[in-house]
């Protein structure tokens, strides 16, 4: 069945899918561009709103448990049957780089971990499309050519655009680079897929006086021209790394074919997926980001698409209960907070934010207010959250001149533990908003935002928007 989980791809391919499985894959992963990229959502009117949310960063740091992955790599590699001189190359390569350029080894390190998955699950037959630009292309190159073999490498495909930004310092920055390479000799090429036109149709003759046939279309080279997605374009989805869905099909065209399985393990607003189904391939898409997967990526699928989930599609990994809830904050805290601020219609902090303890916030209008006022959310997972722990919070907001608060918490409370809590919310009183009364702190269970609870508060900023773009709330249902 198509899927598409929430998860590392690490962890998804080696505990969820069978080795020898896929066809095609195709990864644009991180590019250690050493920047954090973050969506910015605007409300109806098209006012941004003050929050941005935090797609997925991409700076790299050394800390204990990447020095042991680095340390480990000859193990790793050996596990993994990658041995002999090459890999004894790459794993002092690596910690030999860790003097010189740390965030680098890093990346590379989290990377080949990632690729020795990647390559287990491919069939003999398959190819691989790393998509990547010049910030690490040729330490990945080094990287691909010890766990693929330099033999197969097969080209170094350049997609050249144009649009945006450039300095004026240096030759603009206008090209990103697919490796591509395949897993043994024996590979299949659709090159009457991809075939692109001449440049003439009539021209040069053939010895024998006769003209040569034009209309077949040449073989296409490994330079590719197409411009960018630029945000005014119809399959723009606001997802800032997005990449064109031409740039998907002319590589699934070329090597695949109708029916083959097609693999994205880093698959972001699920652009792959989008040219694999119209191609009538089958497709996996995996990504780490609780954003991209349940809110980005499932509105394509439904929006653009036209698809069922359940029917047509799977999601793995986004909890559609208590447990999954519970399995999610054991896995990732971040990620958990962020499902629950975006289920009750929030915005998640920025990790760098000023707020420290506040979690997200919902935003709504008030009338003769020019900025939005907003409810601060608290997300507390763990397994208990005690009577101490609500009256701490309270005197925090209270503090800070929070008007209004909602809490969200993983742990059921006991009928008597509930009573308690809601009086001591209750005790910070109400607030009138527009003529309506509404308390200004507020307890909702994982539990209940499960069964669609809401907060107690004026309608949230987004929530009357109509799919223009960056609109949060024009999510399918569940
Ligand atoms: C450059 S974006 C991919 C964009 C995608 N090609 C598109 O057109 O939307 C990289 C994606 O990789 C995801 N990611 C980063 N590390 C990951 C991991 N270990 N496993 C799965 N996804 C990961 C990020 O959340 C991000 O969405």
């Amino acid at each position: 069945m198509n899927t598409l989980y929430y998860g590392d791809c690490l962890t998804v391919i080696r505990d969820k899918m069978q080795p020898k499985s896929v066809d095609l894959v195709y990864l644009d992963p991180p590019f250690n561009s050493k920047r954090d990229y973050n969506n910015i959502y605007k409300d109806h009117t098209g006012r941004p709103l003050p929050d941005q949310v935090e797609a997925y960063t991409d700076t790299w740091v050394l800390d204990a448990v990447r020095m042991r992955t680095i340390r480990k790599m000859p193990q790793l590699l050996r596990e993994h049957a990658i041995d002999g001189h090459d890999a004894d190359f790459l794993a002092r390569f690596l910690s030999g780089l860790v003097n010189v350029q740390a965030d680098m080894a890093v990346y590379l390190s989290y990377m080949t971990e990632r690729l020795l998955w990647i390559k287990w699950v491919m069939k003999p037959t398959a190819s691989i499309y790393l998509h990547c630009d010049p910030a690490a292309s040729h330490y990945l190159k080094i990287v691909m050519d010890v766990l693929f073999g330099r033999r197969n490498f097969q080209n170094e495909f350049i997609w050249y655009y144009s649009g945006g930004g450039a300095s004026k310092k240096r030759w603009a920055r206008k090209h990103d680079i697919l490796l591509f390479y395949t897993k043994s000799k024996k590979w299949q090429f659709n090159v009457d897929a991809v075939r692109a036109p001449h440049k003439w149709d009539k021209g040069q003759l053939r010895a024998d006086g006769s003209e040569r046939d034009y209309a077949k279309g040449k073989i296409p080279d490994d330079v590719w021209q197409h411009h960018s997605l630029l945000p005014w374009s119809s399959e723009w989805l606001d997802f800032i790394t997005q990449k064109p869905l031409a740039l998907l099909e002319r590589v699934i065209k070329a090597s695949s074919s109708p029916g083959d399985v097609v693999l994205d393990p880093f698959c972001g607003c699920a652009t792959t997926v989008e040219a694999s189904n119209k191609l009538g391939r089958h497709w996996i898409g995996i990504d780490i980001t609780i954003h991209a997967i349940r809110r980005v990526a499932r509105r394509r699928l439904f929006e653009r698409m036209g698809l069922t989930e359940g029917e047509d599609y799977v999601i793995d990994g986004v909890p559609k209960n208590w447990e999954g809830a519970f399995e999610l904050w054991k896995q990732d805290h971040y990620q958990f907070q962020k499902w629950c601020v975006e289920k009750v219609d929030g915005f998640v902090n920025v990790k760098k934010t000023a707020d420290d303890g506040i979690d997200g916030r919902i935003y709504f209008d008030m009338p003769g207010e020019k900025i939005f006022q907003s409810m601060a959310l608290e997300v507390k997972g763990g397994e208990n959250v005690r009577i101490n722990d609500l009256r701490s919070l309270n005197a925090v907001l209270q503090f800070e001149n929070i008007q209004m608060a909602g809490l969200i918490t993983l742990h059921e409370p006991s009928e008597r533990q509930l009573k308690n809590f809601k009086q001591t919310l209750a005790m910070a009183g109400d607030i009138e908003i527009d003529g309506k009364v509404y308390p200004r702190r507020q307890l909702l269970t994982v539990n209940e935002i499960i069964n669609g609870a809401k907060f107690n508060m004026p309608s949230p900023a987004g929530h009357t928007g109509t799919g223009y773009e960056g609109d949060l709330f024009n999510e399918p249902p569940i």
